[in-house]
């Protein structure tokens, strides 16, 4: 049998720490704000230079923590700093839409955070006013900028599964139930297909585009949010994406791209800097990479910000590897799925 390759393609991605410098304001200083700081103080000449918070103590707590220059104790002077490159969205979810658009008033480009938004109209909101505006926008789906996905990118392009036929994603984790918390209360956005799931979604959307039909299955919480949720996803001819996603266990976040001549598995955990396995589809070639850079974990976020400053420098206003049109698909997605088990409140589902 002809071999189509003997070892996996090199990731073609710029060393992070070559980006064009930008200086970064934090909007809203939590827990995932705190690791994306690190990440491009320890790995990228990314700067973090000013931190703006519901709070002035607790901006200013950040930033002394983090490195970061100057703080404000609101989101409105931080946008309005004329220092600041680029915002980086970091609140609950259901922020997301209006600190997006207050930093796109201010004339910023800007970073959200995964999700981009609770509900689709929100996505379009945000993907118009950047358009309009003219600076750039995108979500924080950080998988799609990690050295492992740029492998993928070229296996598919490469046409190495042959036909691709079936997709599989998992992410799910043990949270202890906490009617307060960002993950279970629905004024918070909480559900794991917001959370958790949108890196399963997003996974299949990169290996198939957007389904044609969404069939969801799933368990609420007692707060009425979605907290167990399993996916079909149907493409138009035929190939199917099977996603799982959860917050009452700890499942093995592996993802798959299957088809008729190979298929990829990747290693744990498929959404931050790990491996992939490449199996013929006869079972005669296996090849593993594992990620050798460095940048583990949470540190894999400097990748998104050092492609963001690229585009940034190049005059883009969308990013060509996560689009805003597939953010938006993303979360119709999600929508859909979040409709069909009830974890939308009544009526909600027609503003989507
Ligand atoms: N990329 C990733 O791997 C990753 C990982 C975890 C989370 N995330 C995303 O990051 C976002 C934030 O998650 P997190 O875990 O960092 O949350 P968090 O620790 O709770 O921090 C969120 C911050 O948002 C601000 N905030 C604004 N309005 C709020 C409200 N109504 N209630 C509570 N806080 C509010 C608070 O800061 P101030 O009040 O000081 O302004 C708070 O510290 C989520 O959208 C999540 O999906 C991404």
């Amino acid at each position: 049998m002809t071999r189509v390759f003997q070892t996996l393609p090199s990731p073609r991605f710029p060393d992070p720490a070559d980006a064009p410098a930008l200086r970064w304001g934090v909007l809203a200083p939590g827990a995932i704000a705190a690791d994306f700081t690190d990440a491009l103080h320890t790995h990228s000449t990314q700067r973090v230079v000013a931190a703006g918070s519901r709070s002035a103590d607790r901006a200013a707590a950040f930033a002394a923590a983090h490195g970061v220059e100057r703080s404000y104790g609101s989101y409105e002077q931080l946008v309005a700093d004329p220092e600041v490159d680029v915002v980086y969205v970091a609140s609950p979810h259901p922020q997301h839409a209006e600190l997006a658009l207050l930093a796109i008033a201010a004339g910023k480009n800007v970073l959200i955070e995964k999700p981009i938004a609770v509900r689709p109209h929100e996505a379009r909101e945000i993907a118009a006013a950047a358009r309009e505006a003219g600076v750039f926008a995108m979500e924080a789906m950080w998988t799609r900028y990690l050295p492992q996905t740029d492998i993928l990118r070229q296996l598919l392009a490469d046409g190495v599964f042959g036909e691709v036929r079936v997709v599989t994603a998992d992410f799910g984790f043990a949270a202890t139930f906490d009617p307060a918390s960002r993950l279970f209360d629905p004024a918070l956005g909480g559900g794991a297909l917001l959370d958790l799931g949108v890196y399963a979604v997003s996974w299949a959307s990169f290996a198939l585009g957007a389904p044609a039909g969404v069939i969801a299955s799933g368990t609420l919480a007692p707060t009425g949010v979605d907290e167990q949720v399993a996916l079909i996803l149907n493409s138009a001819d035929g190939a199917q994406a099977l996603l799982s996603t959860g917050l009452r266990s700890g499942t093995p976040s592996l993802a798959t791209i299957c088809g008729s001549a190979g298929r990829v598995e990747t290693d744990s955990p498929f959404w931050a800097p790990s491996g992939l396995r490449f199996h013929e589809a006869d079972g005669t070639l296996s090849i593993h990479w594992e990620d050798p850079y460095g940048r583990p974990g949470r540190e894999g976020m400097v990748y998104e910000a050092a492609a963001l400053a690229r585009y940034v420098a190049e005059g883009l206003t969308d990013s060509p590897l996560h689009p805003l049109d597939e953010a938006i698909s993303t979360l119709e997605t999600i929508d859909e799925a979040r409709r069909q088990i009830g974890a939308l409140g009544v009526g909600a589902a027609a503003a989507g």
